[in-house]
Parts: C-alpha cells; structure tokens; sequence
C-alpha cells in the first residue's frame, strides 16, 4: 500500500481488491437436522428433539442449569427481567449503546432503564458511572457485551455486590467472547444470547435465556409461554406472561448453528485480529483502535474504531465514505444516537402515547435530561468495520489497510 495513493473516490485503485467468496451460513448440517425434524409427530418446543439439542450444544460452551430456547434476543431479555419480578418503578441499569431488544423488556415490565455511560475504549459500561446512577430504587444491572467484547466483569460486578444488584448478561453480541478466560454469560444471574439473522450464529430469529440460579431457572420456562407449567401440565397462571416460545425448525437450525459456533468464533477472532494488528503496524494518525485486554477473548460481532475528529480535515461522514468507495465494509458509527435520545423516550411515549408509570409517581425518570457524554462522542466519531466468516484473510488485512489510506489522505 503506497501513503500516497489516490482514494478510490477520486479515481484510485480501490484498497480492498481481494474478492469475498460467497458464503453459505446453513448447509448440509442445517439441512440435515430439518430432514430428520419432518419426520416429528410435533414440532412443539416442549421437550422437542430439536430444541433439545439446541440446548445440548449450548451447554458445551455455557453450562447453565435452567436454559430456555426463545423466539428473539430480545424475549430473552424479556423472560430475564420478568423472572427478576421486581416491584414497578424499580430501576435497571444498562448501557446507551444497545439494541432497543436490551430495554424493550424492562418498559414491559414496568421497570425503568437507567443509562450509565460507557468505557471510551471498549464502549462498555463503565462501573465508576455505574456507581454515579445508582438510588434507592436500583435493584438490578443489564450488562450489555457490544460487538463481541467483554464489559469490565470485575468492576461491574464488585459494584452489584455492594448494592446487592442483581445481574442480567446481555450477550446477545458477544457469543464466544470470554473475560479472564471465562465466558460471558456465566458471571451474572442470568444470560441471554440472540440467534437473529446478523449474530455469530443464527437461525433467522432465536434466543436463548438461561441461569444457574436456583430461584429463577425453574420459572423461566413459565415466564416466556404464557405462565403455563408445561412440566406439571399445570395450566393456571398466577402472573403474566408473553408467549416467547421457539419453535422446533428454528431449534434444528439454532443447534447445527452451535456445532459450528467454536470454527465461527474463530474466524471471527482471526480476522478481527488481523485487521487490528495490521491498522498498529500502519499507525494511521488519528484512529484510535478499540482497547483489548489480552487476557480476554474479543470475539469480533464487528470492529468499532473512533476517530479523533481534530485529526482530519473531513467528517466521519465522508470518511466512512471515501472507506467504502475503498471497498471495506464500513459504517459511520454504530447506532444513530444513544438509545434515551430516540424519540420514544425523549417523548414518554411507552403505552398509549404516555408513561403510566410516571403518571402513577413510581418514577420521576425524565430521558430529556440524561445525559452520557462519552456515549455521545463514541457515537458521533465511531466507525464500524463489519467482521464475517464471509471475508478472507485478505479482505480482512486489506480493510485495515484501506482505513489507513483514507485516514493519510484526510489528515490535517
Ligand atoms: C445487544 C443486543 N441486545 C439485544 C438484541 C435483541 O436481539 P433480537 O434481535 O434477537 O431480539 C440485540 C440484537 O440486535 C443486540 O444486539
């Protein structure tokens, strides 16, 4: 790669030449388990072969006890704040940079997410703001795992343990990621993962809750299938619940999707890395790489790099675009805005247009003024790089490469 060349955008030769070969994300194994499922009398979740071995596979990686197959990421999510049954007006804890799957759960409940800001260089929580948002009213944490990285485990869990806070792990990005060698999921008091069509692992829409905890492993079931007791037949709901019930074609896509996790997670890992190492070597002026503790696994959903606007004489706009013209799959940012800043919260407008639970004083929550300034500069200077077993090591190297000529070019 010569300093000099000229950006794609203006005519130069693209730097991300290398061709993506196509890549089949279901095959033979997908098909094979689908094959054997038409020959099921049901294809009923309960104790179904499918779902079944979807959660044999699972529990090779995460070993939790009560496990429930799901019907997103976000019924995950949904199950694990229920099954805390927490009064209304309860406070939950989580990051602004998330999926809305992360806090659509917590509204349902009526609870009330809390946004702490996050790490500017891993773009986790961070526990010192954590500790900033907590009041009487706080009674748990949703730790959201971005882009396949680990949240600072220690320090979050040192600050639930002073508060006696319990623990929801979102990993719904993170499959494969481990944090001092253990996985995530497996530090709190529950976890959830997502099968949706752009995870790790997929089987169009999936998820999974589960728990080692003894007080609520035996309720999960009944909080995502209608508070029915499938295990007693017992059909005589004493609360409420969603029907959040996976079914067995996405069980038999979800488990042939787990065999492969460990080679997914590695490809992943492997270009993730040498996109990384390559961007060091080449030191382009004003980005800034994502901080990685050598002693976990980054498992690389995506790439998110931040760039130091003073650096260059362009917007992050234009150059994500002189990026892309380059060939690497980039985007500016990841979400738009944090998520208090949708207009949703903004406006209050949770059910029927309003917030019954502010209406009733069981919060005086107002998301007009939160504010998570690291947030919001990580989100109006961030640049994502998407990372997929569907890129070669090639495209992988050559991505980097593209961001340090785009990053030469605009340099003031
Ligand atoms: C961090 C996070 N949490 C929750 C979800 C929700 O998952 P799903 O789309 O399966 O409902 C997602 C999905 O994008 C996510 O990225």
């Amino acid at each position: 790669m010569k300093p000099t060349s000229t950006l794609a955008l203006h005519g130069g030769p693209p730097a991300v030449s290398a061709s993506r070969p196509v890549h089949h994300r279901w095959g033979a194994a997908e098909l094979a388990r689908l094959t054997a499922m038409v020959d099921q009398p049901s294809l009923f979740y309960w104790n179904g072969p499918q779902c079944g071995a979807l959660l044999a596979e699972f529990r090779k990686t995460y070993p939790l006890q009560w496990a429930m197959p799901c019907s997103s990421g976000s019924a995950a999510l949904h199950i694990a704040v229920a099954a805390l049954q927490l009064p209304p007006g309860s406070e939950i804890i989580t990051s602004p940079v998330t999926d809305m799957g992360s806090v659509i759960g917590i509204l349902y409940q009526q609870l009330v997410p809390v946004f702490a800001d996050i790490d500017p260089h891993t773009y986790n929580l961070d526990p010192a703001d954590v500790r900033r948002r907590i009041t009487p009213k706080t009674k748990a944490l949703m730790i959201v795992h971005l882009a396949g990285q680990a949240s600072d485990m220690d320090g979050l869990m040192a600050v639930a343990r002073e508060h006696n806070l319990l623990v929801i792990e979102d990993c719904a990005q993170s499959w494969g990621a481990t944090y001092r060698g253990k996985a995530v999921g497996l530090f709190g008091d529950l976890a959830c993962y997502s099968f949706n069509e752009f995870k790790h692992v997929s089987c169009g829409d999936g998820g999974i809750v589960g728990t080692n905890h003894p007080r609520y492993g035996p309720t999960l079931t009944k909080w995502g299938d209608k508070h029915y007791d499938r295990v007693t037949g017992n059909r005589n709901p004493e609360a409420l619940s969603p029907n959040y019930r996976m079914s067995e074609p996405q069980g038999a896509v979800a488990a042939a999707q787990l065999v492969k996790l460990p080679a997914i997670i590695a490809t992943h890992v492997r270009l993730g890395t040498l996109m990384l190492n390559r961007l060091r070597e080449l030191a382009p002026p004003g980005v800034v790489r994502p901080a990685i503790d050598p002693r976990d696994t980054h498992s690389f959903w995506f790439c998110l790099l931040r760039l130091e606007a003073a650096r260059f004489r362009c917007t992050r706009e234009e150059f994500v675009a002189a990026l892309k013209a380059e060939g690497a799959a980039a985007q500016a940012g990841y979400i738009p805005k944090p998520v208090y800043g949708y207009p949703l919260f903004q406006n209050h407008n949770f059910f029927g247009g309003g917030w019954p639970l502010r209406d009733a004083g069981l919060t005086t929550m107002d998301y007009r003024n939160v504010h998570c300034p690291v947030t919001e500069a990580m989100l109006a200077d961030g640049v994502s790089l998407a990372i997929s077993p569907a890129m070669t090591d090639e495209v992988a190297t050559q991505t980097a490469e593209a961001v340090a000529k785009v990053a030469r070019h605009f340099a003031v």
